[in-house]
């Protein structure tokens, strides 16, 4: 039995549905969606030696089609986290047992890129809060913070690890390495956090019974992005028996089937396009009717037609769309010219 329940935990993928939710201070200011997909994918690669995977959700709290991603305009976009944690959580936030939630703001006070709350905490609300230029992996981002490791490294303390410089050279014994710093007998004890990525590597406490190099490479240090790259199995451990437990309710199979946990759209979730605000005004008007929709206030047409997931419904050169057959939700209509594209989203019906 025992044995059993052991080896079960090392095959299962423990599954985490997250919201991001984007605030801006005006609309210009609007993460481009491709960012979030290449943050997503950084997260489950980072994640992926720990089994622990993360998804975008297809149905909101209320049930509704979704892809994982709010936006919402307010001046706490330039967020001041010594007092304005809760005013930010509290401006939109999704149900944290069935959500982890990520806030992203332009700016932070002290020049922060992130910080985080763990499961469980009644302090606060858990999740965290990042800073727009860390979101995202390598494309269009600026060393050193540009890997997207600041929600890596965030996500460890949501799974309640600490920096392994933690009380600094303390824990440096067999006996006492489990309870004193960061609790975690496999990364050796660090004095401070090291920055940059340091040749060779620094060695600032003596630990017995072996004296080993400062865990620089660790996700829950201070290194830059290209330079940091592991959760050691021990840490891997504490952040598993930490979410099945303060995360049951996030992880149960009774959550990924109410939100819609898909293999294939986990990672990109093509839906994030579809669901990005319109940046242009489209120039021209819909009108409903019990078949479908009309294009208005065109000379061509050409539209084609979107589902919630990206996927392409119909094409027509005509300027009816007929919607008999589709299923309720989010549409995204493109119309004109490939080159000059133009767009409107509907909910249908
Ligand atoms: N300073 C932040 C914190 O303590 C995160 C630093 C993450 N480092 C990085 N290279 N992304 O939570
Ligand atoms: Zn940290
Ligand atoms: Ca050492």
């Amino acid at each position: 039995m025992q044995t059993q329940a052991k080896a079960k935990d090392t095959l299962d993928t423990l599954w985490v549905p997250v919201v991001f939710h984007l605030i801006a201070s005006d609309s210009a200011g609007w993460l481009p969606a491709y960012r979030i997909g290449d943050q997503l994918r950084a997260l489950n690669r980072d994640f992926r030696p720990a089994r622990i995977q993360f998804y975008l959700p297809r149905f909101g709290p209320g049930g509704g089609p979704t892809c994982g991603v709010t936006w919402t305009l307010s001046p706490l976009a330039q967020h001041d986290w010594t007092y304005q944690e809760d005013t930010l959580k509290k401006l939109l936030y999704w149900p944290t047992d069935s959500f982890l939630n990520i806030w992203v703001v332009e700016s932070m006070t002290l020049n922060t890129i992130g910080y985080a709350r763990a499961l469980g905490d009644t302090v606060g609300m858990p999740g965290m809060v990042l800073v727009t230029s860390v979101v995202g992996d390598q494309r269009d981002m600026q060393a050193p913070f540009d890997w997207g490791r600041t929600a890596v490294h965030e996500m460890g303390h949501v799974f309640s690890l600490y920096h392994p410089f933690e009380g600094g050279c303390v824990g440096t014994t067999p006996q006492t390495c489990a309870s004193e710093g960061d609790e975690i007998c496999d990364t050796p004890p660090q004095r401070n956090p090291t920055y940059g990525c340091p040749t060779p590597i620094p060695n600032t406490c003596t630990e017995t019974p072996q004296d080993l190099p400062d865990p620089i490479h660790n996700l829950m240090g201070y290194v830059d992005d290209s330079c940091m790259y592991e959760f050691t199995s021990l840490q891997i451990d504490r952040m598993r028996a930490f979410l099945s437990t303060f995360g049951a309710a996030l992880i149960s199979p009774e959550n990924a089937q109410a939100r819609g946990r898909q293999a294939l759209v986990s990672e990109d979730c093509a839906a994030i396009t579809a669901l990005s605000p319109s940046p242009e005004p489209s120039g021209f008007r819909v009108r409903r009717f019990p078949w479908g929709i009309a294009i208005e206030g065109e000379q061509n047409c050409g539209y084609r037609l979107y589902d919630v997931w990206g996927r392409l419904c119909h094409w027509s050169s005509s300027c009816e769309v007929p919607m008999e057959g589709l299923p309720a939700g989010i549409y995204l209509l493109q119309v004109g010219p490939h080159t000059a594209p133009r767009y409107m989203r509907f909910l249908w019906p």
